[in-house]
């Protein structure tokens, strides 16, 4: 039945309506079944991401057919994500390496990095800029690339995400300006300050991680649980952030779901949900004069929870 396909147009399609029909979920970097079958094409192909239109009438040789649906099988059969497959995942219009040691890139701060964090840095000055919890380093250097001015540190607890993550800095040849540094929270980082301070905490509650689909089972779990309502390092980053920010400083921390379960805990905190092309996606902005301002709440609710 497949030697009826021919062109990579043909394989993209009969990809799609596989991944389609096998039920797949789609929540990693694509949120459909044509631009993940599109990736996982190219990439056995070895063609640009970009490749022009016209070259999908291109025809495929039958070793190329064979590397195409060995991909689409495993896809299928092991539910890995389709950049575990390939190695490589596509973010903020940077090619990163991934596997299983870190999440997946896919956090919608992508598109704040590509827009200059406009409009909400303002006529700010960034030096020195810091992604926390940082897993494969995809945020903090595309902050580093788009900036070619901004000194960035990565921080993670894990060794194997830091490895993956350094990985990174040499193949987008960042390692004079930025530094991946081990660290739980804050706490390799003492005496550091930043003007700009980026999360992508885990922020799963433990009833959504039961009920996830079987791609998220092949990332680490400790990139993803955070407690009975999501809000485990939310709630210690909202607590620690004041002694890492500079005065001026300004804190963005995506939460996804439990954005709810925050701004319920501390209504009193105005944070800034930032607007998104696709819409609201979890994340706030904060400066330090407002954590500041309220960290006396912070801090009772932080405990409160605690208990
Ligand atoms: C949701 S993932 C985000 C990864 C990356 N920033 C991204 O957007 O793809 C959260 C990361 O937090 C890290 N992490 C978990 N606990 C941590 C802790 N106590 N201190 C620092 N990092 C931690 C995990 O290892 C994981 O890499």
């Amino acid at each position: 039945m497949t030697q009826e396909l021919a062109t990579i147009i043909d394989f993209i399609r009969y990809g799609a309506s596989r991944f389609g029909a096998a039920g797949l979920a789609f929540g990693h970097s694509y949120d459909n079944a044509i631009d993940e079958a599109t990736h996982l094409v190219l990439h056995a192909l070895h063609l640009p991401h970009d490749l022009s239109p016209a070259y999908g009438q291109a025809r495929l040789t039958a070793d190329e057919k064979q590397r195409v649906l060995d991909l689409i099988g495993r896809r299928i059969d092991e539910h890995k994500p389709v950049a575990y497959l390939t190695g490589t995942a596509w973010f903020a219009g940077l090619q990163f390496k991934s596997d299983a040691r870190a999440l997946v890139p896919r956090s919608p701060i992508a598109e704040l990095i590509q827009a200059g964090f406009s409009p909400w840095l303002e006529d700010r000055v960034v030096t020195r800029a810091l992604d926390l919890c940082t897993g494969s380093g995809c945020i903090g250097i595309a902050m580093a690339v788009h900036n070619p001015e901004w000194q960035v540190d990565l921080a993670d607890i894990s060794d194997d995400a830091l490895a993956l993550a350094r990985e990174n800095i040499e193949y987008q040849d960042a390692g004079d300006r930025v530094e991946a540094v081990k660290s739980d929270r804050f706490g390799g980082l003492e005496g550091r300050r930043y003007d700009l301070i980026v999360s992508n905490p885990p922020y799963v509650t433990e009833h959504e991680y039961a009920a996830l689909p079987p791609e998220y089972g092949h990332e680490p779990a400790l990139g993803l649980r955070a407690g009975d309502d999501g809000l485990d390092f939310a709630m210690r980053i909202l607590v620690e952030a004041p002694d890492h920010l500079t005065d001026e400083g300004v804190l963005i921390v995506e939460i996804g779901e439990s954005e709810k379960a925050l701004a319920a805990l501390l209504p009193e905190v105005p944070f800034n949900w930032i607007e998104f092309n696709v819409g609201q996606m979890g994340v706030f902005l904060l400066d330090r004069d407002d954590l500041v301002e309220h960290a006396q709440a912070v801090r009772e609710a932080a405990k409160a929870r605690a208990k």
